[in-house]
């Protein structure tokens, strides 16, 4: 059952499931046209499965209604991030689109302020690839290499 919304919750003031709606439609319509993170989801340009999961857990994140546990369980977002590759640039590109999509939305600043910290935090929180070596030569990693610090020098001599 669907647990009562409180009516001081940030879902309620910043209007509710339709600003919830359009937020969710606004990100993902921007994602779609991003090659570099649409290639990461599993149902591709499918994504209405996707947007339903997002809004109902921004949704009881927010204070509104609980369905996104009641249909999946505990959020245990960065688990559920395992399978996908996330690092800096892919979290950059995340942010970018919600920052349009909060920007379509037009809150009052106190509530998109608070929305949009949770949203840089979290979206840091959810990197679990290091970034590709750009830039870097075979020359920098045979260096480390040879560092005595390294742990497979430091398990060669004791
Ligand atoms: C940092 C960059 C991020 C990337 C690249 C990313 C990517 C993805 C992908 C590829 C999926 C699978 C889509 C699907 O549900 O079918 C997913 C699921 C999801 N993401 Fe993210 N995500 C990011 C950050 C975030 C953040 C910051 C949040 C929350 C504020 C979030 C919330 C969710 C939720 C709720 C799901 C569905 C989880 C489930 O129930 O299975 N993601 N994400």
């Amino acid at each position: 059952m669907t647990a009562p919304q409180r009516p001081d919750s940030v879902f309620a003031a910043v209007g509710g499931h339709a600003t919830f709606t359009t937020l969710v439609d606004a990100f993902y319509a921007s994602v779609a046209e991003d090659e570099y993170l649409i290639s990461m989801y599993p149902e591709g340009h499918e994504l209405d499965g996707a947007k339903h999961r997002l809004q109902t857990f921004l949704e009881q994140y927010f204070g509104g209604p609980t369905t996104y546990q009641e249909e999946r369980g505990h959020p245990r977002l960065r688990m559920r991030h395992n399978p996908y590759p996330v690092d800096t640039k892919a979290k950059e590109h995340w942010l970018h689109h919600m920052r349009k999509a909060l920007d379509t939305v037009k809150l009052p600043p106190m509530y998109d302020n608070l929305m949009w910290d949770y949203f840089e935090r979290a979206a840091t929180a959810m990197i679990n690839t290091p970034d590709p070596l750009d830039g870097r030569t075979r020359l920098d990693i045979s260096a480390s290499q040879t560092d005595p610090q390294t742990p497979q020098d430091r398990s060669t001599h004791e």
